[in-house]
């Protein structure tokens, strides 16, 4: 019936060949589908369009269709990317399209996937500390600094970077020691936020980055980075200058000394 519509003449629309991963924890595979696209539509619409004239079972994970929730993340033709953000005018009309589920999350149904592990990481970096000595509105941060921490907080939670990132997506062991670009670029801006008093509590955030968070198992890539849809420079401006800084503390001599005199029994 929609080859039908597709062949009435709905102003622009083709029929393009979608391989979608189907499946839950136990296995799956790919199925093949002849799917009618419209002028203008992305790959998330023409999911939809499958999901309610084909497989009505289709699991797919979305909300906002505006990149704006995150929620929609998957691998399309390999690449990780949102698929409300992914123009089908970007493709081939001939072109196949293999749509599969973030790789490095376990699988709960098709494209829908356990995401539990940012969550867990995320709780795990010591949110903001405010300064003792002033109260709301009492803040005040140079425009440089806010402009860096504005750019971290464009994150959208999409976990894109976690899902690329070779560090726990090649080695599944890596997950308990690797926080993932996301959650160590916010470790990064924790650490050069001006206010943060996390060092007067004796939380040395340079510090935990390197032996809590996996900081060290970063080799700077940038596979991160060349997948976030907000286009934040997580390796550059985040990764890269933490680990300068962590590397700064570590052999600043006056560091070296004041860590032997606090060991000394
Ligand atoms: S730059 Fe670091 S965090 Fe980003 S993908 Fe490479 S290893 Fe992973
Ligand atoms: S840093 Fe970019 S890729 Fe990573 S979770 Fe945030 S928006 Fe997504
Ligand atoms: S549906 Fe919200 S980012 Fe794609």
């Amino acid at each position: 019936m929609s080859e039908q519509r597709a062949a009435n003449g709905t102003a622009g629309a083709y029929q393009a060949h979608f391989r979608v991963w189907r499946g839950d924890a136990d296995g799956g595979g790919l199925a093949d589908f002849r799917v009618e696209v419209h002028e203008g539509e992305v790959v998330l619409d023409v999911i939809h369009r499958l999901q309610a004239t084909q497989v009505p079972d289709l699991a797919v994970r979305w909300n906002c269709k505006a990149g704006k929730c995150g929620s929609c993340s998957a691998e399309i033709n390999g690449r990780p990317r949102l698929m409300c953000m992914t123009r089908m005018s970007v493709f081939d009309r001939g072109e196949t399209l293999t749509i599969t589920p973030m790789r490095t999350f376990p699988v709960v149904r098709d494209l829908v996937t356990d995401v539990s592990f940012n969550y867990t990481k995320a709780r795990e970096v010591p949110s903001f500390v405010p300064p003792e000595d002033l109260g709301p509105g009492e803040y005040r941060m140079s425009q440089e600094d806010v402009g860096r921490s504005q750019e971290f907080r464009k994150c959208i939670e999409c976990f894109l970077c976690q899902n690329t990132c070779h560090v726990v997506r090649d080695f599944e062991d890596n997950k308990a020691v690797f926080a993932g670009p996301r959650f160590l670029m916010r470790v990064a801006e924790l650490d050069m936020h001006p206010l943060d008093a996390a060092a007067d509590s004796g939380l040395d955030r340079k510090r935990t980055a390197q032996e809590e968070h996996g900081l060290g198992y970063c080799n700077i890539t940038k596979c991160c980075t060349e997948v976030c849809p907000e286009s934040i420079r997580i390796t550059d401006n985040a990764l890269i200058p933490l680990k300068e800084r962590a590397v700064d503390r570590k052999y600043d001599p006056l560091v070296w000394l004041g860590t032997r005199i606090r060991r000394r029994p």
